[in-house]
């Protein structure tokens, strides 16, 4: 994979974000600091829609609930975890200038291929063997080193508690386990997500939202027993269903196997629980984010680049061009016993259930998220120029408003119309954007840079008759509808 980066898309998607509100650099007005983002109204608006969406697909099932936890969490919490003794990224410090460069990133960069669980040693060698120097001043690098990628915070005065900034939202749901499923009358599977922020110490935060310091994360824990993972109550659902698949095996010829979820199950000996939920997750892609099918791929983990915690570990990527290629965006991840059980040992609580007569750990089947990520690969599938056009051909489920209100001039009682208009779409619960001013074709473009899909103007036939003119988003076509029939069908 070729992982040159389009340079020019990536400034104009800054540009763009910055002008309308999507997300600019944190504390700005003060210079800002590495891999922080604020969101704009538009990118505020995007982000809570992208949230409810997911809630929306994944949360729909029976047992399936949404816990909020704090992102302070004790020290002992990521030693049971393994965060504390595995949580490293790979470093490797310039002798000229000093400065910190993360071994696997540089290494890519230069090699233009991806490297990923290498051990220190391995990529001390690569470095060596290419003679790869500091892209800041060419100076020589030391060996590969490793540094915990962990915020840590000492709590209250004196010499206070050690804590750190969660770096996954998954450990809240696991320290709550028990408790959640006393509440939910003890029944696996039991499925706890949660959605907040996540915070890690990268050594270079990169790509604007696709590498941050601080991000947001859509995870969803799903406890089961283990004796159950070769069925899944409503496979026969998805059984013929094809998933896009990027295995260890088509990294060799670099091709897309794309395989019935049975056969997936039959063929690549995974698990009926693991693949029903591959299919969910590249449903809520293809059907409600709409993700073109070649940007779209689940990729195989090998051993060495699996979490520490994974015993099976597929990445969802998804294409960005102007991040420089697939980028992983979420993961399913197979973590086994390896949470409760640690959480187990080191609390010295049982964490253990008892479900006909039988006493065992859950295992965990977590489908991880980060939000920012995701938002920003979409705005990147989404942008395109067509002549001085900008649109932004966002998803209908993550588009800022659900449409556009205009009056075509401000008189003749026109205004007075679009506000009986404003309130009629309201009831039907959309998000409006009014705007009164500029030319319509000016009011159309500020419509299509920001990815509104519906413009709605209210005219002087509309006095007449109660209809108004739909403009779409992407084919530009107007069409003459009454009022009472607008966006009968439209979900969101
Ligand atoms: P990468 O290899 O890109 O560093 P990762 O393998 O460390 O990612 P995970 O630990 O699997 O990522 O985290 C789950 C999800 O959280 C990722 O798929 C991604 O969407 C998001 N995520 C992880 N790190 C960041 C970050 N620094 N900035 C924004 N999102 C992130
Ligand atoms: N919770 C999974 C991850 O952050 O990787």
């Amino acid at each position: 994979m070729d992982l040159k980066k389009d340079a020019s898309k990536a400034d104009k998607l800054e540009d763009l974000a910055l002008r309308r509100g999507f997300f600019n650099q944190a504390s700005e007005i003060y210079g800002g600091a590495g891999g922080l983002y604020d969101y704009g109204y538009l990118g505020t608006l995007v982000k809570r829609k992208f949230e409810n969406t997911w809630r929306k697909h994944f949360l729909s099932e029976q047992s399936m609930f949404e816990i909020e936890t704090t992102t302070l969490m004790p020290e002992s919490v990521f030693v049971a975890s393994g965060h504390i003794k595995n949580f490293l990224d790979p470093t490797t410090r310039c002798k000229g200038c000093g400065t910190i460069h993360r071994a696997d990133h540089i290494i890519e960069e230069f090699l233009h291929e991806t490297f990923e669980g290498l051990s220190t040693e391995k990529l001390t060698e690569i470095i060596r063997k290419h003679r790869i120097k500091c892209p800041k001043c060419k100076g020589e690098l030391e060996d590969a080193a490793t540094v915990n990628m962990m915020f840590p915070v000492t709590i209250g005065v004196g010499e206070g508690i050690k804590t750190y900034l969660r770096p996954e939202t998954a450990q809240g749901v696991y320290v709550n386990f028990k408790r959640s499923f006393e509440q939910l009358r003890k029944k696996l599977p039991m499925g706890l997500a949660l959605v907040g922020k996540a915070y890690r110490n990268e050594i270079s935060p990169r790509n604007l939202l696709i590498r941050m310091r601080e991000f947001t994360q859509a995870e969803l824990q799903i406890f089961f027993d283990p004796q159950h993972i070769d069925k899944h109550e409503k496979f026969h659902d998805i059984e013929n269903y094809k998933l896009v698949l990027y295995s260890i095996a088509d990294r060799k010829s670099n091709t897309i196997t794309e395989i019935s979820c049975s056969d997936a199950v039959k063929k690549l000996h995974l698990p009926q629980f693991y693949v029903y939920y591959l299919a969910k997750i590249q449903k809520f892609y293809s059907e409600v984010l709409r993700v073109p099918k070649q940007a779209f791929r689940f990729k195989e983990l090998n051993e060495e680049e699996r979490a520490f915690y994974n015993k099976i570990h597929w990445d969802i990527e998804i294409f960005v061009e102007s991040a420089g290629g697939w980028k992983e965006c979420g993961g399913l991840h197979y973590r086994t016993d390896h949470d409760l059980s640690g959480h187990q040992k080191i609390s010295k609580q049982d964490l253990s259930v008892n479900i006909d007569g039988r006493s065992f750990i859950p295992h965990v089947l977590e489908l991880s998220f980060g939000v920012d990520r995701n938002i920003y690969a979409l705005l990147d599938l989404a942008y395109r120029e067509e002549g001085d056009r900008i649109v932004l051909s966002l998803p209908e489920a993550v588009t800022p408003f659900d449409a556009a209100l205009f009056p075509l001039v401000n008189k003749d009682n026109i205004p007075q119309k679009a506000e009986e208009v404003k309130k009629f779409l309201k009831m039907k619960d959309l998000s409006i954007f009014y705007d009164e001013s500029g030319s319509i074709g000016k009011r159309y473009r500020r419509m299509d840079e920001i990815g509104v899909v519906n413009c709605v103007t209210v005219d002087h036939q509309s006095l007449q008759d109660n209809t108004v003119t739909v403009r779409n988003r992407d084919t530009m076509l107007q069409t003459r509808v009454k009022i009472e029939n607008m966006f009968r069908k439209v979900e969101f």
